[in-house]
């Protein structure tokens, strides 16, 4: 039976303190926190291993641990009808809570997190939801997931990672689908020319626009003020032409 947990709630005062102060340990030990640091470790290995590490298993402490699907994803989920034997790969899965309701849909899902623990993590909190958690790497993926998929799935990774590693990273997305297939991208957006100050890095137009530059046909891009949100998102479908 899957763990039906309580989300995050951000207005819980004492939930609110104790993930600011996990983010406040975590920023202080990120390299990219710290300018011209960022590029010695493009992948940011080290970095999302100790988030994990360190979290002592509470979500809390996992930035990103809201223990319920992205509503962007899920708002994207209710208007599809045809994901039902279809197989879907989730990128940087996390805790795993977005591809549990990819896999709600009837698709079959693999999931995959740099990070060990995560994957672990997320296939202990959803035993029975028959998707394949497992550890691999964006960038050096297992050479049976290149071009295997209906629908590749991506939120908040590609905006962690750095502008540098931005193209290797659309093109080992691009690589895992399926020709004819899509990939659905799902991250925070900022003004071409607005600086960003993180991680993460919010994605410019142009950003999402550059796919093009891997043969994917850019079908929709959804900009999205705060509201489902706390802010403004990107949510960009791209289709590899079959
Ligand atoms: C910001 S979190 C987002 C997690 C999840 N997608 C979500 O929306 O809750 C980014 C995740 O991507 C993973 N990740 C980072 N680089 C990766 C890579 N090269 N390959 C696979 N996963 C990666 C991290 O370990 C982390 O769990």
């Amino acid at each position: 039976m899957a763990e039906k947990p309580q989300p995050f709630d951000p207005l819980d005062p004492e939930q609110a303190a104790r993930r600011a102060a996990a983010r406040q340990r975590l920023d202080a030990i990120d390299p990219a926190k710290k300018p011209g640091e960022a590029l010695k470790d493009p992948k940011r290995r080290e970095w999302f291993e100790a988030v994990y590490a360190l979290s002592e298993g509470d979500p809390v402490n996992v930035p990103w641990g809201h223990l319920v699907a992205n509503p962007l994803l899920l708002n994207w989920l209710a208007g599809q009808i045809e994901l039902r034997g279809k197989s879907v790969l989730d990128v940087g899965c996390g805790l795993g809570d977005n591809a549990a309701a990819l896999a709600e849909q009837g698709a079959t899902v693999t999931a995959f997190d740099l990070v060990p623990r995560a994957a672990e993590w997320a296939s202990d909190r959803f035993p029975d939801s028959g998707i394949e958690f497992r550890a691999a790497d964006l960038f050096a993926p297992p050479p049976q997931w290149r071009g295997a998929f209906d629908l590749v799935h991506e939120t908040y990774t590609l905006q962690a990672l750095p502008a540098a590693i931005l193209p290797d990273a659309r093109k080992a997305l691009v690589d895992l689908v399926k020709p004819g297939g899509r990939l659905l991208v799902i991250c925070r957006a900022r003004a071409e020319d607005q600086e960003s100050d993180g991680p993460p890095w919010p994605l410019a137009r142009s950003d999402i626009e550059a796919f093009s530059e891997c043969g994917h046909v850019l079908e929709k891009l959804e900009d999205i003020p705060p509201g489902l949100t706390p802010s403004r998102h990107w949510r960009a479908v791209l289709r590899k032409p079959a």
